[in-house]
């Protein structure tokens, strides 16, 4: 997300609140059938509301979150300006932690970039799993081709955060912000779109439905 910000419980956010109330909901529709993962996810203002709503129904799998935790100066801008001082650099790992750490205890941070580091985990089904890291091939196309073998068809919820931003950009930027959106237009047919905000934001969720035949 890179226009809408807000905050979620005083953490400081790239996301407005309706994506959150619907993350909170998405959590708490949770079936069992598989783990739920988030990878881009800052402070937690994202995963904070998922975790909120999966604590609810009694969420009890690993949480994965991704991220490279290295905050850079428009991220401490951006926190800044939500009264949340961070300095250029910094590890903001920890910050994360200590923000869903408050929700739920078995959330698992894996640091550094993907999709390398989604070499790391023990991958099983997954059934949430919130995008809202680089909108950039290789790194969307190769992370796709890593996850989607543990999607589940007719359950598995894909989030993409910034699945409409390359349209609020352009020229050469809105090119390469476009692979989520050149990942639907081939793959389009294995998902249903189930929500959108157009107007508010540029996040999407889709549902799994059939298995992918990568071309
Ligand atoms: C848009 S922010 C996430 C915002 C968060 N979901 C929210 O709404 O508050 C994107 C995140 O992706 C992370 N990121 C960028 N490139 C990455 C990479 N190659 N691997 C892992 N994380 C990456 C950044 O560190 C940043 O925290």
């Amino acid at each position: 997300m890179n226009m809408e910000t807000s905050q979620y419980k005083g953490i400081p956010a790239m996301s407005p609140p309706v994506v959150h109330e619907y993350l909170h909901e998405l959590g708490s529709n949770w079936t069992g059938a598989g783990m739920a993962m988030e990878l881009g996810c800052w402070l937690g203002a994202t995963s904070v509301p998922l975790l909120e709503g999966l604590v609810s129904v009694w969420y009890d799998k690993p949480f994965y979150a991704f991220d490279k935790w290295r905050a850079n100066e428009e991220q401490a801008i951006k926190a800044e300006s939500q009264g949340h001082p961070l300095s250029n650099g910094q590890d903001i790992m920890p910050v994360y932690m200590n923000n869903v750490s408050a929700v739920y205890d078995d959330v698992r941070p894996v640091k550094g970039n993907i999709p390398d580091t989604l070499q790391q985990i023990k991958m099983e089904p997954i059934e949430i799993c919130i995008f809202d890291a680089p909108k950039q091939d290789p790194i969307f196309i190769d992370s796709m081709k890593r996850l989607e073998p543990y999607f589940i068809p007719g359950v598995t919820v894909l989030g993409l955060l910034d699945y409409y931003s390359y349209s609020k950009n352009k020229g050469h930027r809105a090119e390469i912000l476009r692979a989520p959106v050149n990942f639907m237009e081939k793959y389009g047919s294995c998902f249903t779109k189930i929500a959108e905000w157009p107007t508010e934001c540029s996040c999407a969720f889709f549902k799994y439905e059939k298995p992918i035949s990568w071309k």
